[in-house]
């Protein structure tokens, strides 16, 4: 009895390995620090909760369109017009269970067997494996340091093949939390005009940004950017939705055309109440959105001067998203293979949990997650400055 080669092939979750540690060690008793979360702490906004508890009275409660429901789908076109200066049609854009379903299905739809796709590094854990899941091949970039390890044109240019067929923009990025400038992006769309690449634009972390930067969507920069990006998008960490699985994706209409047809083979709809959820988080008020983004900014300030005050600890600046990605290659060096052995050390001995950058690419990384409170992220890094200089 043999499992099927593309499951074989799948490399396990290490965010969720040490995610998984660290709950059973709660469970014991033990006080365990999680600064490993990907997902905001608060809960759903009262009003969206309300929302989604009315329809189900009213009777929502049963199959809708594979595509999702139109009043949805209308308030995600405007968020579009509002935010991005995009502008769709209702058969652009499609609803799906969380935005990682939505990128899963871009590389169903577009990939053909041996066909390569560029993936950023660091890149969040499940591109390469859905790309793989495609019977694509991930081609990994890293982007330079001093460039905060953002990817630039002329490097897209230097990995080219004939079978190069799309590339991942991820910005604000996990796990780095950098942003692409309007002019970056736009070099980056004019080789992918030149080499005729999709691109795939994965915004979700767009609402929590910092310092004022600006968030630009590549699909915005021209009408040819326009026609081959897809942009997948969410409401799980803006809204602290994460359990309701509501993603969405736009682009050509082929493509979400295609995209819809995988679903109603596979999920159908996305959750009927939960989608009638999303539209009152789209459209509702949104100051339990900016009490968020504030409050993410705040812990950002205080995590990234507890971070640079530990000997070794080399973080790259997050202008999005709630994580700091800190280079710890000096503070191991001589002491741990790399970062993987040094995170589950500290959580053996120090009971805090970490999230170790082999999973996103680079090994000598770590990435802290400041989803959590200010009292646990200032023990926690208490505990780690210990750790280090013990
Ligand atoms: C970069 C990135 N894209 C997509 C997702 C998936 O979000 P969703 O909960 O909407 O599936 C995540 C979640 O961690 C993420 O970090």
């Amino acid at each position: 009895m043999q499992l099927a080669k593309r499951v074989l092939e799948l490399t396990p979750s290490p965010t969720l390995a040490i995610s998984a540690k660290a709950k059973e060690l709660k469970s014991k008793g033990v006080d365990v620090i999680s600064l490993g979360a990907g997902e905001p702490d608060f809960n759903t906004p009262d009003n969206i909760i309300e929302t989604a508890v009315d329809s189900m009275r009213k009777g929502f409660t049963k199959y809708t369109a594979a595509a999702g429901i139109p009043e949805l789908k209308q308030a995600i076109i405007e968020k579009f017009k509002r935010d991005n200066n995009l502008e769709y049609k209702m058969d652009q854009v499609i609803v799906t269970m969380g935005a990682k379903h939505a990128l899963y299905n871009f590389f169903q739809v577009v990939c053909n067997p041996g066909d390569e796709v560029i993936v950023p590094v660091p890149y969040w854990v499940s591109y390469p494996e859905q790309v793989k899941l495609a019977q694509a091949v991930p081609v990994f970039l890293e982007g330079k340091k001093e460039n905060d390890y953002k990817i630039t044109a002329s490097q897209i240019e230097s990995v080219l093949t004939d079978k190069t067929k799309a590339i991942i923009i991820n910005s604000p990025s996990n796990p780095t939390g950098v942003i692409y400038s309007r002019d970056e992006l736009a070099e980056i769309a004019e080789v992918c005009k030149k080499h005729d690449l999709y691109i795939v634009s994965d915004e979700i972390y767009e609402k929590l940004i910092y310092d004022e930067k600006e968030h630009v969507s590549i699909a915005s920069i021209s009408e040819d950017a326009y026609e081959r990006t897809v942009v997948i998008n969410g409401v799980s960490k803006p809204y602290s939705m994460t359990g309701w699985r509501i993603g969405y994706a736009a682009g050509n209409t082929s493509i979400i055309k295609a995209i819809t047809g995988i679903a109603s083979h596979s999920t159908s709809n996305p959750v009927s109440f939960a989608q009638f959820g999303a539209v009152e988080a789209l459209n509702g008020p949104q100051d339990e959105l900016l009490r968020m983004r504030n409050e993410f900014e705040k812990r950002r300030n205080t995590v990234l001067e507890l971070v640079r005050d530990i000997p070794g600890f080399k973080p790259i600046k997050p202008f999005g998203a709630f994580y700091v990605f800190i280079d710890i290659s000096e503070a191991i060096q001589g002491k741990y293979d790399n970062a993987d052995k040094w995170a589950e050390i500290l959580l053996d001995e120090a009971k805090v949990a970490v999230i170790p950058g082999s999973g996103f690419g680079l090994p000598n990384f770590i990435r802290i997650s400041f989803a959590t409170s200010l009292e646990q992220i200032q023990e926690g890094m208490r505990r780690i400055k210990n750790f280090v200089t013990a």
